[in-house]
């Protein structure tokens, strides 16, 4: 699939003490002269937007694979590929909305809806970063890419790897993330390498190494990631007919999602897609809530957390890399934070379950952490609320087997011998027993 445009884009720190834009033609994650983060800015062109809406509409009819991915569909968002670019994709996005009664009632009640970025290719989020920043990579003949990741970056860099072609190596905390995350990445044929006991230890020998061996990080400071991601929020304003909810919600890992998020907003409001700014809320777990506490602290210094502790693997995380963005956006959008306990998280993705919707646990922290802020007063009932539910049930059934345990308490989950008796007996228990 080749895609012609010519590339309007350069990458610039993002720290208000240095803001240069990169003055090298190769690609970097980091500011030469400060050492801050880099994020792609734009020309873009003058747009009309109601013509590009219809366009972008008028593309999910077509056939053609780059109409198909629900990045490349709002490829005008991000013109950074070059003539002749050949773009790897997997069909990512195109993910639904849908309503959860039931749980907007008891998070409220609000009215609340889950964006589910669990129903793409590889089960989560992280596609519409990868398809972006492999293209990327592959547009400047990388042969490795890597990652440090608890799980899902790196099933999803496997899998855009192998189809680019692209060899991939990746840094797992040991035994720390879900066997089925990394099955995604044997299964991709990517390089494992189990080592550190936390994601934060991997990801910093990850980023010694990349430097000295000349590999290509992938990671969601990699500003081509946050290209990908931010496409989720024209997505997602284009199934609410364009009408921006109250607030929308995100679990904060390592902070890259939240701040593609916000990068969409600001980008779609400066180009006059959109009025009103939804306010943006990252919701952390109480034992990895390092910027819930910067947040809060109104602190200038990450204040990061050395042992990050919490069942929601996939955001066990103590030093985010993408603190400083994300702040920014949460400042931009006059945005909440907050952390919940495990049992929180519990609780949530329990009633989530009762509306049919299944998600991993770092994606139900998002309507425990809006419950809460209901109670506290500083979320409104009524209000219209997006919850991103950022991976898929099937990520992390191990979780799932813990607090559906087999036995005589449980509700749900029999084991019986094979007796008609005993098997009437078992149901008539479960099904019918009237409660008192
Ligand atoms: N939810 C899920 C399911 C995740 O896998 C992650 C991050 C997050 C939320 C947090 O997103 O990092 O952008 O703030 N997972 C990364 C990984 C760290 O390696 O898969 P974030």
């Amino acid at each position: 699939m080749i895609w012609y445009l010519m590339s309007r884009a350069y990458l610039q720190c993002i720290a208000e003490s240095c803001g240069k834009p990169l003055e090298s033609k190769k690609d970097s994650f980091q500011c030469p002269h400060c050492g801050g983060l880099l994020e792609v800015r734009y020309k873009f062109e003058v747009m009309d937007p109601e013509q590009v809406r219809t366009q972008w509409h008028q593309r999910r009819l077509s056939g053609e694979p780059i109409d198909r991915s629900g990045v490349w569909r709002f490829r005008e968002l991000i013109p950074f590929t070059e003539e002749g670019t050949r773009i790897i994709s997997l069909s990512e996005g195109n993910t639904p909305l849908v309503g959860a009664r039931r749980t907007g009632w008891w998070a409220g009640p609000v009215h609340l809806t889950v964006k589910h970025q669990g129903n793409n290719p590889t089960g989560s989020f992280k596609d519409l970063g990868m398809t972006a920043c492999i293209t990327r990579a592959d547009s400047r003949s990388v042969r490795v890419v890597a990652c440090a990741s608890t799980g899902n970056t790196s099933s999803s860099m496997a899998a855009y790897a192998a189809r680019a072609g692209i060899k991939a190596l990746l840094f797992v905390p040991k035994g720390q993330i879900s066997e089925a995350k990394l099955a995604q990445a044997l299964d991709f044929g990517a390089v494992v390498v189990e080592v550190g006991d936390t994601f934060d230890q991997a990801f910093s020998l990850l980023r010694e190494l990349a430097v000295e061996m000349g590999i290509h990080l992938v990671n969601s400071v990699n500003p081509f990631r946050i290209e990908g991601q931010k496409t989720i929020v024209a997505e997602m304003l284009e199934q609410r007919a364009w009408q921006p909810p109250d607030f929308i919600v995100v679990p904060g890992g390592n902070l890259g999602n939240i701040s593609a998020i916000g990068k969409g907003l600001r980008e779609l409001k400066g180009l006059g897609f959109i009025e009103k700014v939804p306010r943006l809320v990252v919701i952390q777990a109480e034992g990895a809530s390092p910027f819930v506490q910067t947040f809060r602290a109104g602190s200038s210094e990450l204040l990061a957390v050395d042992f990050p502790d919490t069942e929601a693997t996939a955001i066990r995380i103590g030093h985010p890399a993408n603190w400083q963005k994300a702040l920014r956006v949460l400042e931009w959008s006059n945005g909440l934070a907050e952390s919940v306990t495990d049992g929180e998280i519990l609780e949530a993705k329990t009633t989530l379950a009762e509306d049919g919707i299944g998600c991993e646990p770092a994606s139900a922290a998002t309507v425990a952490g809006v419950r809460k802020l209901v109670r506290a007063g500083a979320i409104d009932r009524d209000a219209d609320i997006v919850a991103v539910l950022t991976g898929n049930q099937l990520k992390d059934t191990e979780y799932v087997y813990r607090h559906r345990k087999v036995g005589e308490s449980s509700k749900t989950r029999l084991q019986v011998e094979p007796d008609l008796d005993a098997l009437r007996q078992a149901l008539m228990d479960k099904l019918f027993a009237v409660p008192v």
